[in-house]
C-alpha cells in the first residue's frame, strides 16, 4: 500500500529539505511568467519559491493534508499558487501545460516510475524542462532509513518481488534515466549536490524523525501486532545504534547525503 505522506508531521522534514528546493528553483531562474508544475509539492517548498519569483504555479500532491498545508502557507505569504490533489500516475494538468516541471524528492516515490515519466513528459511544453531530485545511495541519511526498511522487511517479510509489479528505476543513475526518458525524446543531465542535517544530539534527531510519515506508518503497522511494543522498542534501539554510529559531529549531531539534480529536456 502506498504511504500517505499526510501521516504524522512531514512539516519538520519539509523545513530541513527547503535548501534543496532553493538549489533547484535557483537553477531555473528567471521564472517570471513561467508555468511551473511542482509534482509532489508536499508543504509547497519549491512551489512557493517559484511563486515568489513570479511563476504561475500549480502544486500537485496525493497527500490531501499536505495540499491543505501548502494552500495555507501560500495564503499566509500572500502568494498566488494553486495546489491540487493528484499523483504522478495521472497528473491533473493538460498536455504541454508546464514550462517547468519540478519534483523535489517526490516522483521518486511513484510506484510506476515509467508511467510517471510518461506523465511528466506529457505535461511538459515542447521547449520545457523537467527538473527533479533523487537521493544518491551510500550516504548516512540513506543508511539510517535502510535500518528501518530492513527491520520492517524482517518483521513483515519482504518476499520475492511480484513479477507483475512495475520495474523500479534507479532515479540517481544517469544511464538508467537516459534509457527511461529516451522513448519520450528527452535527454538527461545530472548534477550532484549534498545536504547535511543537524540536531542537538542523536537522541533529539531520533525523537524528531519519529514524526516522519514513514516512521509513523511503520509504528502503526507494528502496533497492530500482538508483540508490537517489543518490536517498536527493538526498532528504536537499532535506530539509536545507527544514528550514534553514523553521527559526523561528536559535539552534537550531523548526517549528510548526496542527491542528484536531474534535468531532462527534449
Ligand atoms: C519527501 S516529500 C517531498 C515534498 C516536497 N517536494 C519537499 O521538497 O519538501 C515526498 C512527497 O512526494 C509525494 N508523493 C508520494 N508519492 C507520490 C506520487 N506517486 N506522485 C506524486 N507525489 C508523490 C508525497 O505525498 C510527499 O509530499
Amino acid at each position: 500500500m502506498e504511504l500517505d505522506w499526510g501521516l504524522g508531521e512531514y512539516e519538520g522534514t519539509g523545513e530541513v529539505l527547503l535548501p534543496v528546493s532553493e538549489v533547484v528553483v535557483g537553477m531555473c531562474e528567471p521564472l517570471a511568467g513561467k508555468r511551473v508544475v511542482d509534482l509532489g509539492s508536499g508543504t509547497g517548498n519549491a512551489a512557493l519559491l517559484a511563486a515568489e519569483r513570479g511563476a504561475v504555479v500549480t502544486g500537485v500532491d496525493p497527500a490531501k493534508r499536505l495540499v491543505e498545508v501548502a494552500r495555507k502557507r501560500a495564503a499566509e505569504r500572500g502568494l498566488q499558487a494553486e495546489f491540487l490533489v493528484g499523483d504522478a500516475g495521472s497528473i491533473p494538468v493538460e498536455d504541454g501545460a508546464a514550462d517547468l516541471l519540478l519534483s523535489v524528492f517526490a516522483v521518486i516515490f511513484a510506484p510506476d516510475a515509467r508511467a510517471a515519466i510518461a506523465e511528466m513528459t506529457r505535461v511538459t511544453a515542447p521547449d520545457g524542462v523537467i527538473r527533479l531530485t533523487s537521493w544518491v545511495p551510500g550516504g548516512s541519511m540513506m543508511a539510517i532509513n535502510q535500518v528501518a526498511g530492513k527491520f520492517m522487511g524482517e518483521v513483515f517479510g519482504g518476499g520475492p518481488a511480484d513479477p507483475a509489479s512495475p520495474k523500479p528505476l534507479a532515479w540517481h543513475d544517469e544511464a538508467a534515466l537516459r534509457e527511461a526518458f529516451a522513448p519520450h525524446g528527452f535527454s538527461v543531465e545530472l548534477e550532484r549536490h549534498s545536504i547535511s542535517l543537524t540536531a542537538a544530539s542523536p537522541e533529539e534527531y531520533l525523537e524528531k524523525s519519529a514524526q516522519h510519515p514513514m516512521a509513523v506508518s511503520s509504528a502503526q503497522a507494528l502496533a497492530a501486532r500482538p508483540d508490537g511494543e517489543a518490536l517498536q522498542a527493538d526498532l528504536t534501539q537499532r535506530l539509536l545504534v545507527a544514528v550514534r554510529e553514523l553521527n559526523e559531529d561528536p559535539a552534537a549531531f550531523k548526517v549528510s547525503n548526496d542527491y542528484a539534480v536531474v534535468t531532462a529536456r527534449r
